[in-house]
């Protein structure tokens, strides 16, 4: 009998388990489930047996992929794969995937509601501003910032986006204007909604420089990865501009700094929470049960990222 894990330190929707068992039981695997689990070391003695294996942002490094002697299969169920040692997994034989677009609403539904809770003052009863009129920069239109941009336009919000990865005429059949440049889109852009993934590439991308283009009253929502802010610029930013404000969902390392220094111009979620709806969960457990099941079970690689 097939053996698959699923690996959450922060645990899916228990309807989404039940979903996920139910894929597994239907294709006569057993389903082993790691929860809340605080020790890597648990992950490591959990996945020593499995053929697959589910995981959240929860970290696949090589230590843990080594250590699994039967995997063949690995789905991060969810869209950034940075949690992954893809050199181990392929090192390993172990094809990995992702479940591009399943839990892109909630992440957009989180980003669009962190910037309303930025704007009317944390929810205290100091006079706030509105979205309506303002312009809002997608930096890197896939398919969370798509679903940014949809819901800005229903709040009455200019919509620009940047990503040299996607065709122009793509981004304009939405009704959202493209700009050249991130510091053409920094420039412009009253909000910045952060998409990007984490890679080498975009690692502290997010820098001074950048942040120093935005207009008076700007404010930076990152949704997407710590990692692509430099901090040492954003805290330079904080500390030279009254007018500059960031929230995000993936709190920095310099958190507790920022909101000691400057308490009413940044947010961070207590944890990261973009993709933690039922909907979410439900739509990417199950995504990525049944990507287990045709790869075991048929090679299907679809969207493998090794
Ligand atoms: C993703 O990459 O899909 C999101 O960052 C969600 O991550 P999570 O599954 O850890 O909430």
């Amino acid at each position: 009998m097939k053996k698959v894990l699923v690996a959450t330190e922060k645990p899916f929707a228990k309807a989404a388990v039940n979903q996920i068992k139910e894929v597994f039981d239907n294709a006569g695997y057993e389903t082993v489930m790691l929860e809340k689990y605080t020790d890597k070391n648990d992950f490591i003695n959990a996945v020593a047996d499995v053929d697959g294996v589910i995981i959240r942002s929860d970290k696949a490094t090589k230590e843990v992929l080594d250590a699994a002697k039967n995997l063949k299969v690995i789905v991060r169920a969810g869209a950034g794969y940075d949690n992954i040692d893809l050199e181990a997994a392929t090192a390993n034989n172990i094809c990995a995937m992702n479940t591009p677009g399943q839990n892109s609403n909630a992440v957009a539904e989180l980003a669009i509601g962190m910037m309303v809770y930025q704007a009317r003052k944390h929810f205290t009863p100091t006079a706030g501003t509105e979205l309506k009129g303002k312009k809002i920069g997608i930096h890197a239109y896939g398919n969370v910032g798509k679903y940014v941009a949809a819901i800005a336009k229903g709040f009455g919000m200019e919509v620009y986006a940047f990503d040299p990865f996607v065709e122009k005429a793509v981004i304009e059949a939405d009704g959202v204007k493209v700009v050249d440049s991130a510091e053409e889109l920094y420039s412009i852009c009253n909000y910045i909604s952060l998409h990007i993934p984490a890679n080498e590439k975009t690692k502290g991308s997010i820098n001074y420089d950048l942040l120093m283009k935005m207009p008076a009253g700007a404010t930076l929502v990152n949704t997407a990865r710590k990692e692509v802010i430099c901090e040492e610029g954003l805290k330079k930013v904080f500390a030279e501009r009254e007018d500059f404000f960031y929230t995000s969902d993936i709190a920095p390392i310099c958190a507790d700094e920022l909101i000691e220094n400057y308490e009413a111009r940044c947010y961070f979620t207590p944890k990261k929470m973009g993709a933690q709806t039922a909907e979410a969960n439900i739509n990417a457990g199950i995504a990525a049960a049944t990507q287990i099941v045709n790869f075991l079970e048929k090679g299907d690689s679809t969207f493998q990222v090794n």
